[in-house]
């Protein structure tokens, strides 16, 4: 095939989060960077329930300046499991129960369409323009499983999925499995299954490097001290976290999945075949990621290979990153 041209301009980009302290940090980046264009963000029941999301994700976007980017709201809960928010990480409004002055509500209604429409609008219309956006999911994937299944022909407008979930090694949530794949296992398995049938390419930005990209507590107080409410807001969000885990860092979680969109030399990839688990009892939302680096055993392998072939995360240039988000 003909590969895609560089991009020239900014990187047209579609957000999906569960807005989320970490969701938040990667909405500052996204909004702000100058290599990317935030086309539109869509919001799913994750870390808080949806309407929490919808309210979070506007705020953020109007301490960054872009009351322009369209937000919409999407599902209410997974396709199959009861929603079960993540308020132990997040605080009780899922934004670290900042004080207004450094989170204020925001006045602006979301898009009247749903995450599912608005996605594919925008999907479209890039198609119509000639370009391809990249679509960011930093949450579970009930959104991106129901659009992909409802309008398939969106995939004319996406260049990639860079998707913050999942992980080689092991789970957060569970033992086996990653919060955003846990949530909503189905809408996974349907997102990675649809991307390779719609010939999507898929990179997996999972917990292999989640945790690595890190911004100390020092720099957090030295931000939260700035005049500019984005520096104050992003200052707050890390404080937050170091003060709920008791660390003197934390990590910029989703935003280095934001990173690896402006900066892609930063991570180290393998294409790999990966499967999520569905039915196991302590593995449930694993994400199976298939290691082998020998073809005789996957050659004898009953399961045979994978059919979702996808880049996954196994090492990153975390200073880098780090460095690139702040
Ligand atoms: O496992 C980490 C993921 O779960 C991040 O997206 C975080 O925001 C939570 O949604
Ligand atoms: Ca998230």
């Amino acid at each position: 095939a003909v590969p895609t041209p560089a991009p020239t301009g900014p990187t047209p980009v579609v957000l999906d989060v569960d807005t989320g302290v970490d969701d938040a940090c990667a909405l500052l980046l996204a909004a702000r960077h100058p290599a990317l264009d935030l086309r539109a963000v869509t919001c799913v029941a994750g870390n808080a329930e949806v309407d929490q999301v919808v309210r979070n994700t506007l705020s953020v976007l109007d301490v960054a300046g872009r009351p322009d980017v369209p937000v919409a709201r999407g599902a209410t809960r997974p396709l199959l499991e009861p929603a079960r928010p993540a308020r132990h990480v997040h605080g009780e409004d899922g934004l670290g129960d900042l004080d207004d002055a450094v989170r204020p509500r925001s006045e602006r209604r979301p898009d009247p369409r749903h995450a599912v429409e608005l996605l594919r609008d925008v999907a479209l219309a890039a198609a119509e323009a000639g370009e391809e956006l990249t679509l960011v999911p930093l949450a579970p994937m009930t959104n991106v499983a129901l659009a992909l299944r409802t309008y398939p022909e969106l995939a004319r407008g996406l260049r990639r999925i860079v998707f913050m979930g999942g992980a080689a090694r092991h789970g957060n949530a569970t033992a086996a499995a990653e919060f955003n794949v846990w949530h909503d296992p189905e809408a996974a398995a349907v997102v990675l299954d649809a991307a390779g049938e719609l010939g999507i390419p898929v990179t997996m930005y999972g917990l292999d490097v989640f945790y690595d990209v890190r911004v100390t507590r020092s720099t957090a107080t030295d931000l939260i001290g700035r005049t500019d409410p984005v520096a104050r807001l992003a200052g707050a969000l890390i404080d937050f976290q170091c003060r709920r885990f008791a660390e003197d860092d934390a990590t910029i979680g989703d935003a280095g999945a934001v990173c690896a969109v402006i900066d892609p030399d930063g991570l180290s990839t393998q294409r790999l075949p990966v499967r999520v688990e569905l039915s196991g009892s302590w593995t449930r939302g694993q994400t199976v990621v298939d290691r082998r680096d020998w073809g005789g055993d996957q050659d004898h392998d009953a399961h045979g290979l994978a059919p979702a072939l996808i880049d996954v995360a196994l090492g990153v240039q975390a200073e880098r990153y780090a460095r690139l988000w702040l």
